[in-house]
């Protein structure tokens, strides 16, 4: 699985306050409109041994406990996407944490208040986003397409 340029890839989980509170297509869009490809796209439920892993830097924190109880609460989307820089791009699309203080205009200053609530994951750094792709997706999951718009997205010496 390519990983460079404009291959890099990252993952995106949209979280269970999402899902209930029908914002999936919502957040899609966000990433669709920003020029982003979408490369891997599922819903899945969470079990507690797939959570201890992914959270595994957060693990032994007192609030551990209820963030697993609430990413088992519904099904979640996971979401693979690919462009230059998409890793870093994703989080800042996204908004920091702590969804009340994160920045109007991005997703979570926009569509959340809560902490846990957040309504989305994206990997922090590109090692990350590696193994979290393959975490959750099969490598058949994967699909590599070519994306038209990407003449307009990105100029001849980024699309390369
Ligand atoms: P973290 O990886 O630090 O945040 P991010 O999702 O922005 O990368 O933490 C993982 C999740 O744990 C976070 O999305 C929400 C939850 N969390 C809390 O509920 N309370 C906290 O104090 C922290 C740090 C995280
Ligand atoms: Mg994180």
């Amino acid at each position: 699985m390519k990983f460079d340029g404009i291959h890099e890839k990252t993952l995106v989980l949209i979280k269970p306050d999402a899902v209930q509170r029908g914002l999936v297509g919502e957040i899609i869009k966000r990433f669709e409109t920003k020029g982003l490809k979408v490369v891997g796209l599922k819903m899945m439920r969470l079990g507690d041994a797939v959570l201890r892993e992914h959270y595994a830097h957060i693990a032994s924190k007192p609030f551990y406990p209820s963030v697993e109880k609430f990413m088992m609460s519904s099904p979640v989307v996971a979401l693979c996407l690919e462009g230059l820089e998409v890793v870093d791009a994703v989080r800042l699309v996204m908004g920091i944490t702590k969804s009340r203080a994160a920045v109007a205009g991005s997703i979570r200053g926009d569509l959340a208040m809560g902490y846990g609530c957040n309504v989305i994951h994206g990997s922090d750094t590109v090692e990350n986003a590696q193994a979290e792709v393959a975490r959750f997706f099969k490598p058949d999951e994967i699909l590599d397409y070519d994306k038209g718009e990407y003449l307009h997205v990105y100029s001849d010496d980024e699309r390369v």
